[in-house]
C-alpha cells in the first residue's frame, strides 16, 4: 500500500481510508457473511437471488424496514412526541414496502397523482396523506380534494389561489399548510438542498405571515399550519434545529395575529452513513424537535423517505468483464448501470460494495479500480479510484444503501429493461416485480402506418 498513489489506495487526502468489507457489513445489521453460502441478507443466502432471478437485482429487507421505522417512532415517544409519520413515498414506491409501512402505522407524504393513486392502493387512508411538491396540475389537486387528503403543503401564492377555486368548484375544503423556505442551508449536496432562498421549493420566510393570513380569508381553503423540508441526507442536527426555530417564530407571530396553527409538518430529511459518516440520529432529531417546537401547542408531522428506506436495499450486480489499462488502475465493468442506479453519476454518491462469494468475503486482497457500468456515457461510474475486493469475470457483488432513490429512479436508457426486484423476510423470499421483458421496452410503441407501408 505503501507505494500506491493517494487516489489508488483509497486514501483521498484528508481522508479515513474507505471501509473494507468487514467495517460494511458490521453496520449493516441485516447483511452477514455466511462461511459457505456467502453473502446473506437476512436469512436468505444472495447468491440463490442471483441464481434464480438473475441480475442486476434490486433486494430489499422487510425486516429493516420494519426495524427502522419502529425506532423512529419509539426515538418520537421516548422524548414524548407525538408526531405523525409520514413516509416519503418518492424513496421507494414500491407496493410491498408501502404495506410494510402502512403496517407500521406510517402514512404517506406524495408529490404526484401517481405517487397518490400508489398509497391508496397500498391501503394508506386518504385521512394520512400530504401532498408535497412544488407544482401540482389541476388534475393531481381535483384527485387529491376527491380522495379527501389530510393537507396539501402548498408552495406559493399562486399554488394557493389555484387550490382555492378547484375546491370551490369542487364544493369541498382544502386543507392547506404553507411550506416555507427557511433560508437555512442545510449543509449537503446542492441538487438535494431545498430550503436556501433561490431553490424553487417555498414560499420566502418574510411572505410567509402575509400569506397565511390571505390563505384564512380565502374560500375553498382550510389554513391549518406550516410545512418545511430542507434537503435530504442531512447528518447534524444543527440545520433542522435552525429550521424548526424560525418554524416556531412564525407559529407565535402567526397566533398573536389571532391566526388559527394547528399543524406543524417538519419535513424530511434525515441522512444515513453510505462510508463512514455518522448516521443521522432519530434520538437527535426528536430532541430537536421538543426543543424547537415541543411547546408550541401544534400537532407535529414529519416525511422521512431515504433513513427509513436506503439502508434497507442492495443492488446485486455481476462483473461481465476486467478491463486491464496500462500502467493504471483496471475498469471493473459490471451488469447494474447508471439506469439502474443514477446516484452515482448524479450526486457522485459513495455506495459501499461487498462481494456475495464466501473466498471474496474471508479474503483481504484489494485492488484499486474503476467500477463502472456498460451504458455509453463516461458518467456511468460507481466509483472511480477505489480501493475494492480483487473481481474477476462472473463475480458478484452487492452495492449497499440503495433502498431509496434506487429502483425508483431507473430507467430503460440504452434498452436496458428495468430490473428484477426481490424482497427477503426472514428466510423468506420473492420476486416482487419480475425483470421487464425486453420485448416490453417497446411494445407500448406505434408505428403509424404511413411509415409502415413499404413502397412497392
Ligand atoms: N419531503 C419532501 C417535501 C421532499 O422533497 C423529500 C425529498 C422528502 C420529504 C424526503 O427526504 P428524505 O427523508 O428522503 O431525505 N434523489 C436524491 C434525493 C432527493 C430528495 C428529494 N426530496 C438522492 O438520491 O439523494
Amino acid at each position: 500500500m505503501g507505494t500506491d498513489t493517494a487516489d489508488m489506495s483509497g486514501v483521498r487526502p484528508g481522508f479515513a481510508p474507505d471501509p473494507g468489507v468487514a467495517e460494511l457489513l458490521a453496520a449493516r445489521p441485516f447483511l452477514s457473511a455466511d462461511p459457505v453460502a456467502g453473502l446473506l441478507a437476512e436469512g436468505v443466502p444472495l447468491n440463490a437471488i442471483a441464481d434464480e432471478a438473475g441480475t442486476p437485482a434490486w433486494v430489499i429487507s422487510a425486516g429493516t424496514l420494519r426495524a427502522r421505522a419502529r425506532r423512529l417512532k419509539a426515538a418520537m415517544s421516548a422524548a414524548d412526541l407525538d408526531v405523525a409519520a409520514h413516509y416519503a413515498v418518492k424513496a421507494n414506491d414500491h407496493q410491498a414496502v408501502l404495506h410494510i409501512l402502512a403496517a407500521e402505522g406510517f402514512g404517506a407524504d406524495v408529490v404526484s397523482g401517481g405517487e397518490l393513486a400508489r398509497v391508496r392502493a397500498a391501503g394508506i387512508p386518504a385521512a394520512k396523506v400530504i401532498f408535497s411538491g412544488v407544482g401540482k396540475t389541476d388534475a393531481e389537486m381535483d384527485l387529491a380534494l376527491r380522495e379527501g387528503i389530510s393537507q396539501f403543503n402548498v408552495e406559493s401564492a399562486e399554488e394557493l389561489d389555484i387550490l382555492s377555486g378547484r375546491a370551490v368548484a369542487a364544493g369541498c375544503e382544502a386543507r392547506v399548510a404553507l411550506r416555507i423556505n427557511p433560508d437555512v442551508d442545510a449543509g449537503t449536496h446542492e441538487k438535494i438542498t431545498t430550503g436556501v432562498a433561490g431553490n424553487k421549493f417555498g414560499i420566502p420566510f418574510e411572505e410567509a405571515l402575509a400569506l397565511y393570513r390571505r390563505a384564512h380569508g380565502l374560500a375553498g381553503i382550510r389554513a391549518v399550519g406550516f410545512a418545511m423540508h430542507i434537503g435530504s441526507q442531512i447528518l447534524s442536527p444543527a440545520p433542522f434545529r435552525a429550521a424548526w426555530a424560525r418554524l416556531a417564530m412564525l407559529i407565535r407571530e402567526a397566533r398573536a395575529q389571532g391566526l388559527a396553527v394547528e399543524v406543524a409538518d417538519c419535513g424530511g430529511g434525515l441522512g444515513i452513513s453510505y462510508r463512514d459518516e455518522t448516521e443521522g440520529s432519530p434520538e437527535a432529531l426528536a430532541g430537536a424537535l421538543r426543543r424547537e417546537l415541543g411547546d408550541c401547542g401544534v400537532r407535529l408531522a414529519i416525511e422521512p423517505g431515504r433513513w427509513i428506506a436506503a439502508p434497507a436495499g442492495i443492488l446485486l450486480s455481476t462483473v461481465i468483464l476486467r478491463k486491464a489499462v496500462a500502467g493504471g488502475a483496471p475498469f471493473i465493468v459490471l451488469d447494474a448501470a447508471m439506469n439502474d442506479l443514477a446516484r452515482p453519476s448524479l450526486y457522485d454518491a459513495w455506495h459501499g460494495l461487498v462481494p456475495l462469494a464466501p473466498h471474496l468475503l474471508r479474503s483481504s486482497v484489494t485492488e484499486g479500480a474503476h467500477l463502472v457500468g456498460p451504458v455509453c456515457e463516461t458518467g456511468d461510474t460507481f466509483a472511480r479510484d477505489r480501493r475494492l475486493p480483487a473481481l474477476a469475470r462472473g463475480d458478484r457483488v452487492a452495492l449497499l444503501d440503495a433502498g431509496a432513490y434506487g429502483s425508483v429512479m431507473s430507467s430503460t436508457y440504452n434498452s436496458r429493461p428495468l430490473a428484477v426486484q426481490v424482497l427477503v423476510d426472514g428466510d423468506r423470499r420473492a420476486v416482487i416485480r419480475p425483470r421487464q421483458a425486453t420485448e416490453a421496452l417497446w411494445a407500448e410503441e406505434y408505428v403509424p402506418e404511413w411509415l409502415s407501408s413499404r413502397p412497392e
